[in-house]
């Protein structure tokens, strides 16, 4: 793979990041970013949710909002891309400036406030990519519209428009930037919302049926974090992601952009979800499939979600900052440090630390 990022990096760093983000989309839709030819090395490969998972690398929901360069994204050697986060109708967002860099602390706040296309584009996008048989695994995220007066509906009409497109959808509850949403997460709502979202996928008696999983916020308390993972079990949802930006601003004393309103993404938040992450293993007895999300930067952050009980991993900010190179060098590091653990395969290490 011919890298660019060296010279184009720097280019889009220079600019708002907003812009950065949407040249970048367009060029990637353009098919103006060289692919990935790498061999995938099936001590990656995972069988998730009926999914064959060719390795273990996501692109996490909000790069991606509107499925515009799906195809292109895989391309560059992640195992799956997660567009959205989709609400029913289009909404244009929060005003702008609402994306933050913060490069020394290798971070970003973002207060997007879900802008998006709402649901009918985002599913033209997809039936088209079905229709073609596109490979590739992807998934959808979705969300409510910030004036909605019935969040239910909206992740219902998520789910019926979206169901029969993905391979598997995520009920996000945890972005800080629509008001209300996070009391989602609270015991009775939550109960409430995975009843109502698992009885719509099981209406639609659908041949491919997607995985649901939830998606949480790395802010909860241990109470909180026991009622997630006592009413995912007992749903039956199919997985957690672990987890969205965070409210908090850990380490970042003194930074003035950390004053800045909206989502923590990136190097701090690495500690903080890595042990959310951890606490949901312990609390659903490892019995649910996690995604682990939050400041990985390097093929030691992978694993070290891996080990902590992760079966996948996800990352954002950190490609802003490294360019697509990352992808590749967090696969080829991840099996060097299988190897070095002794595993023989990544399954052997999800959860790993939990075992010693
Ligand atoms: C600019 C930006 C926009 C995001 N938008 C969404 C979104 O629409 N839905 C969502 O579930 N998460 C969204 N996220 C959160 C990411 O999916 C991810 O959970 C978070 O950034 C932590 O990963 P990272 O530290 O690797 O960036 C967004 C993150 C960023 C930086």
């Amino acid at each position: 793979m011919i890298d660019l990022f060296p010279v184009l990096g720097p280019l889009l760093r220079s600019l708002d990041p907003e812009v950065a983000h949407t040249l970048t989309l367009r060029l990637l839709e353009a098919g103006l970013v060289p692919r990935l030819c790498e061999r995938e090395d099936p001590r990656l490969r995972q069988r998730l949710w009926g999914l064959d998972f060719l390795n273990p690398v996501g692109l996490a929901a909000g790069f991606d909002k509107n499925a515009e360069a799906v195809g292109a994204l895989l391309g560059l050697g992640f195992g799956f891309v997660e567009a959205g986060t989709v609400t029913p109708r289009p909404q244009p967002g929060n005003p702008r400036p609402r994306c933050f860099r913060l490069p020394e602390q290798q971070a970003m706040i973002n207060r997007f406030g879900f802008n998006n296309d709402g649901l009918d584009v985002v599913a033209r996008r997809l039936a088209t990519r079905r229709r073609r048989h596109r490979p590739g695994i992807v998934g959808a995220n979705i969300g409510r519209n910030k004036d909605s007066t019935d969040a239910v509906a909206d992740y219902v009409a998520g789910v019926y428009a979206l169901a029969a497109l993905a391979d598997y959808l995520v009920i996000n509850v945890s972005s800080p930037n629509t008001p209300g949403l996070r009391a989602l997460q609270d015991r009775e709502p939550l109960a409430e919302l995975l009843a109502a979202v698992l009885a719509a996928r099981a209406e639609l008696c659908l041949k491919r049926t997607p995985a649901l999983l939830l998606k949480i916020a790395p802010d909860l308390t241990t109470d909180d974090l026991t009622a997630v993972a006592e009413v995912s079990l007992e749903a039956g949802i199919d997985g957690l992601i672990i987890s969205n930006t965070t409210i908090s601003r850990p380490g970042l004393d003194g930074v003035a952009t950390a004053g800045e309103t909206g989502g923590l993404s990136g190097r701090p938040l690495f500690e903080p979800s890595t042990r959310t992450l951890a606490d949901l293993y312990r609390l659903t007895g490892g019995r649910l499939p996690l995604i682990g999300v939050g400041g990985i930067a390097s093929a030691e952050d992978a694993y070290a979600k891996i080990r902590a009980g992760a079966s996948l991993v996800q990352m954002y900010t950190a490609l802003i900052y490294q360019g697509p190179r990352l992808i590749r060098d967090i696969r080829r590091g991840v099996l060097e440090l299988l190897e070095k653990d002794g595993f023989a395969t990544l399954t052997e290490a999800v959860g790993a630390d939990h075992r010693q």
